[in-house]
């Protein structure tokens, strides 16, 4: 599409982090909303009520609208992969929440898709963007931290039974509920994202806090990464009141941590001019849904559509390509194999179908 024109943007799926994906299109120039879809007819309605644009109840209605260039797909995690495929084969681009499907085939099937019909697939992992994540990743490609050591994300959330029981899918594994694929998976996202290829994994998933819930509401996992490096992975639901997440990185020669959004150890032994001022990135008092689903900024969710927005005008790339969201799948489905078989897992994966009941 020409460059000046207007991106419009429809929504396949009205609920929780919807209004994340209206409002980041509210603010950005150029970008615009042109109507919500959902087969829940009456949230489909309320929302397009509040943010002024068009409802459908049916993908179709949704492909069918002109006016719409990209679909986000904002659909429980077991329902991305068909509305993926549907809205490129109808010649739209396609912006998913994360994880990008249930297994690496049906990611592949829509990278396939994206592809063959000439559109851009990008995947909602808006962790990536925080700024203390970009120093990080920018210190390591500097050979800053020298020889990497170990990097592990901690992630001590409280989630209530109620927050399971809210809609059907949060309870079910075949859903794609469980908290490694749905909570943890950010942060697994960015350690891959941060020290690249995992080699190996042992994991174990335990309910610490919800019986009533037949999923893993707690993992921990030690992964070894292709560079030599180790790390962990605790991840929880049910550790009230839910802390901010943590992701820390070691070298021979550095260590970095964030707590939530805000960096809080940034310390190498060679100082640069600019350390101070990164020292000081990330506000600290900003929410990143440590106790509740809903309970976080839209600034990072803005800056992957804008780059959406970017893409479908021509001038850029999808900010986190389904590529790059495949590896992270990969990790995940190796931590639940590992889980099961008690035995740790070599990535590249073998074989990803004894992962779901
Ligand atoms: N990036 C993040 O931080 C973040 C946070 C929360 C959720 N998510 C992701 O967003 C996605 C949605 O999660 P949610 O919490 O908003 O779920 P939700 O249950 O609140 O909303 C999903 C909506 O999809 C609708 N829906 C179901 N099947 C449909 C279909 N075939 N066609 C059209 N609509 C359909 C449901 O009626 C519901 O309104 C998930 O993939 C989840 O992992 C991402």
């Amino acid at each position: 599409m020409a460059s000046s024109k207007t991106v419009g943007f429809g929504l396949l799926g009205a609920g929780l982090i919807a209004p994340f994906h209206a409002k980041s299109i509210a603010a950005i120039d150029g970008a615009k909303l042109v109507a919500v879809a959902d087969v829940a007819a009456e949230r489909a309605d309320k929302m397009a009520a509040q943010f002024g644009c068009k409802a459908y109840h049916s993908l179709e209605a949704l492909l069918a609208d002109k006016d719409v260039n990209v679909v986000c797909v904002l659909t429980p995690n077991h329902l991305h992969r068909d509305a993926a495929v549907a809205a490129a084969n109808a010649g739209k681009h396609v912006l998913t929440e994360k994880p990008p499907a249930m297994s690496l085939a049906d990611t592949d099937a829509m990278i396939a898709a994206a592809k063959k019909a000439g559109v851009h697939l990008g995947v909602v992992l808006q962790c990536r963007v925080r700024k203390p994540i970009q120093a990080m990743k920018k210190a390591i490609e500097q050979g800053r931290f020298g020889r990497l050591l170990q990097a592990d994300a901690y992630m001590k959330w409280f989630r209530t039974t109620e927050y399971y029981f809210s809609d059907p899918w949060r309870s079910s594994r075949q859903s794609g509920a469980g908290v490694t694929i749905q909570h943890a998976f950010h942060y697994i996202d960015l350690l891959q994202y941060l020290m690249g290829p995992v080699a190996r994994v042992q994991a174990k998933m335990t309910n610490l806090g919800h019986p009533q819930v037949k999923l893993e509401d707690s993992l921990q996992a030690f992964l070894d990464y292709g560079n030599g490096a180790q790390g962990v992975v605790v991840a929880s639901t049910a550790l009230w009141p839910g802390t901010d997440i943590r992701i820390e990185v070691n070298g021979a020669n550095g260590t970095a941590i964030m707590a939530g959004e805000k960096m809080v150890t940034w310390k190498f032994r060679e100082e640069k001019p600019e350390d101070e001022e990164i020292r000081q990135l990330g506000r600290g008092s900003v929410a990143t849904a440590a106790g509740g689903p809903a309970d976080f900024d839209f600034a990072d969710h803005r800056t992957v559509i804008e780059a959406m927005t970017a893409a479908a005008r021509g001038e850029a790339q999808p900010l986190i390509t389904a590529d790059s969201a495949r590896k992270t799948l990969e990790i995940a489905l190796a931590m639940y194999q590992s889980a099961r078989t008690g035995q740790a897992v070599e990535l590249p994966l073998k074989d990803e179908r004894v992962v779901w009941d």
